[in-house]
């Protein structure tokens, strides 16, 4: 081939795959099967290897991160962003809405309402239809270019249909982590031991601030574009204008917006939005209001900080008042020691809250919170419960301020402090809170799936001394368990047997299942497709390690660090003569290809909803029957299987006459008789 026709060829191909992408993202209606889009995806990888020249910074094989960078250029913005004035109360955006009319000489300013979104803002260029740069808005003049990272965003295009102009052009817009990935990636900090983030926006900002694109692209991040910049080309008179060209030229934008006429129809919509917002995929923590016309917005032109056109009106967090009855210690699985608030229980925003991280001293101590106060409480990002503040006439005499534990709570041993003084853990490797943390998870659904092994009973066996290392679980027996409380013989069967069909989990549960630090299930199972067994990974060089998609240097050299142990490898060889699967690929095979045969041969899944169990669970069972399982419901949906609660995924099914599924018909699916 010559470099003419790979040039042609690579051409053709982003245009194609750039095609399968939004429909796949954008219109969550795909053409083509995951495969066919793989088989796409590599030929456009061999041959920008094998041209290295004709690469491009935006060929859809970016989207995965390319190699770390060192930092982030700043760059200057053509026009200033700015920030927006914000209110909490009705009364002010009254007269943010009289100013208007006084300003503009007429008694109705038509506006328009839209979702504030919680993320960080950003300035995307276009020029001749290819994206040039992405930057956060820094300090309004100059921010940070974050082109590499804003790539791996899978809805932000980086190349524009023939609609678009071709000059170049300056759009506005949000990028922000979906509610559900924001409680996954949680989810998965906990387990791994990391600080939670505090809200959805804390977490975009981290993920877009990673010097390694590939760690950036692992968060699935999203953006929503609401606004112009520098933008002569466009040749738009209204707000809402707007809309209609971000979906001629498929750019992702909000898709409800109000266009108002006046102050009630005003008040009407933001309201409108107070209930709406609850379904949205993101977290939007108020509206934003904007004078319709752009030459209007021109004449009112802006402060030194903010437009005099636009102003966000923000919902006041549901927050409730409850006792701190104790602050507790936890000691999780990599040792770090953790204060937690056990509270009184109270319900907001619709859950009942009882327990609440204070994430440590330092915390504690800014917001002075003592023992037996009364506190304030609030869902942060109306997602994790926090402690907001004291309410301090409510205080009783002067109770003593709280410290963090010399000692850990579990063995006595010295704490120890990380370089910041910040985190606090506990160092013995012995540590029985640490071992009955880490058998927790060795036992969880998503890693080695032992029924029956929860926290109870994982704390008895570590007390009674039956479990000093997760080896020792595959030791128990009939005559040990039966002295443990509440132990019948017929539990305790059932514990022994459920041991023992974990022995044939696939390899990967048992990868995450050992709890290496920044391993968690997804990167697990793409380590095993990559190295086959434990073994092998086991030997692998940390370059190879780091060349894979999602893994990257601080998680490749986790992995290292924990297979250079030599109490690791201790331990890998003990699990191998307990029949557990490290040297070989598994007794048993990894889910099946999706496709030709299986209970749900040829169906393609998408779960949502509350089930009785985690989705991955789901998940991994559709696979295992044949079937394949995909985030949105779309044309190409065969089934949808519904739990309680489920929200617009039911709807799109619906009106996409989708068939919705119930738990109780899926499992007379999957286990017909
Ligand atoms: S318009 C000139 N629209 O809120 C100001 N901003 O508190 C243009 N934001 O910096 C901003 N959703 O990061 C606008 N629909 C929306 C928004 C929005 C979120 C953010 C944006 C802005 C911040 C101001």
């Amino acid at each position: 081939m010559t470099e003419a026709q790979a040039l042609d060829e690579i051409a053709r191909l982003t245009r194609e795959l750039e095609r399968h992408n939004r429909l796949y993202y954008v219109e969550a209606a795909p053409e083509i099967t995951d495969r066919e889009y793989d088989e796409l995806y590599r030929s456009l990888e061999s041959l920008e290897a094998r041209f290295p020249t004709l690469k491009s910074p935006n060929s859809p094989t970016q989207r995965v991160g390319g190699e770390p960078a060192t930092g982030f250029r700043p760059v200057e913005h053509p026009v200033r962003m700015m920030s927006l004035d914000n209110t909490y109360s009705e009364q002010e955006l009254v007269e943010f809405y009289d100013r208007l009319r006084k300003l503009l000489g007429c008694r109705d300013v038509p506006v328009v309402v839209e979702p504030k979104i919680d993320g960080v803002a950003v300035s995307a260029v276009y020029e001749n239809r290819e994206l040039v740069r992405v930057a956060t808005r820094g300090d309004g003049q100059t921010g940070d270019d974050i082109t590499r990272n804003a790539r791996t965003i899978r809805r932000l295009p980086l190349h524009l249909p023939p609609e678009a102009p071709t000059g170049r052009f300056e759009l506005r817009g949000e990028v922000f982590l979906p509610t559900a990935g924001f409680a996954t990636i949680n989810r998965e900090r906990e387990e791994e031991g990391e600080p939670l983030f505090m809200n959805p926006r804390n977490a975009t900002a981290g993920s877009l601030k990673q010097l390694d694109p590939r760690v950036t692209a692992s968060r699935r991040l999203d953006v929503i574009f609401y606004g112009v910049g520098l933008a002569p080309d466009l040749l738009l008179e209204e707000q809402v204008d707007l809309q209609g060209f971000f979906q001629r030229c498929h750019f992702p934008c909000g898709d409800k917006i109000w266009l108002a006429n006046n102050l009630e129809e005003t008040l009407a919509a933001i309201r409108e939005l107070d209930v709406l917002r609850h379904s949205l995929p993101y977290v939007t923590d108020g509206a934003v209001i904007k004078v319709n016309s752009l030459t209007a917005q021109s004449a009112l032109g802006s402060t030194s900080k903010a437009p005099r056109w636009a102003i966000a009106y923000k919902f006041e967090p549901e927050q409730a008042e409850t006792r701190l009855l104790n602050i507790e210690i936890q000691v999780g699985r990599t040792g770090a020691l953790t204060p937690v608030a056990h509270l009184e229980p109270v319900v907001v925003s619709g859950s009942t809250v009882a327990r609440a991280t204070l994430h440590n001293q330092e915390e504690i101590e800014r917001k002075d919170i003592r023992i037996g106060d009364t506190v304030v409480i609030e869902k942060a990002g109306e997602i994790i419960p926090a402690v907001v503040r004291v309410v301090r006439e409510k205080r009783a005499g002067d109770p003593p301020k709280f410290a963090m534990p010399a000692a850990c709570p579990a063995c006595g041993t010295p704490v120890r402090r990380d370089a910041e003084l910040v985190k606090v853990f506990c160092p013995n490797e012995h540590c029985p809170a640490k071992l009955k943390r880490r058998l927790q998870h060795f036992a969880s659904r998503t890693a080695m799936d032992i029924e029956g092994l929860g926290e109870q009973l994982v704390d008895q066996l570590v007390d009674a001394g039956l479990a000093r290392s997760i080896p020792d679980l595959y030791r128990l027996d009939a005559s040990s368990l039966c002295h443990l409380d509440r132990m019948g013989s017929k539990k305790a069967a059932n514990l022994l047997r459920a041991l023992d069909s974990s022995r044939s989990r696939p390899v990967w549960k048992l990868v995450f299942a050992l709890g290496i630090p920044h391993v968690g299930a997804t990167s697990a199972r793409e380590l095993i497709r990559h190295f086959g067994s434990i073994a092998n990974l086991a030997n692998a060089p940390s370059d190879e390690l780091a060349s894979l998609p999602d893994v990257g240097k601080v998680v490749s050299e986790s992995i290292r660090t924990f297979f250079d142990s030599p109490a690791n490898q201790a331990l890998l060889a003990e699990l191998e003569t307990l029949g557990l699967p490290v040297a070989t690929g598994g007794t048993a095979p990894g889910p099946a290809e999706p496709g030709s045969s299986g209970a749900l041969a040829n169906t393609t899944w998408v779960i949502t909803g509350t089930l009785s169990q985690p989705r991955e669970v789901f998940t991994e069972r559709i696979l295992a029957a044949g079937g394949k399982v995909a985030g949105s419901v779309s044309s190409a949906t065969t089934y949808l299987l519904a739990g309680e609660k489920a929200g617009s995924k039911l709807t799109k099914a619906a009106s996409l006459g989708v068939r919705v599924i119930d738990e109780p018909t899926f499992e007379g699916m999957i286990n017909p008789g």
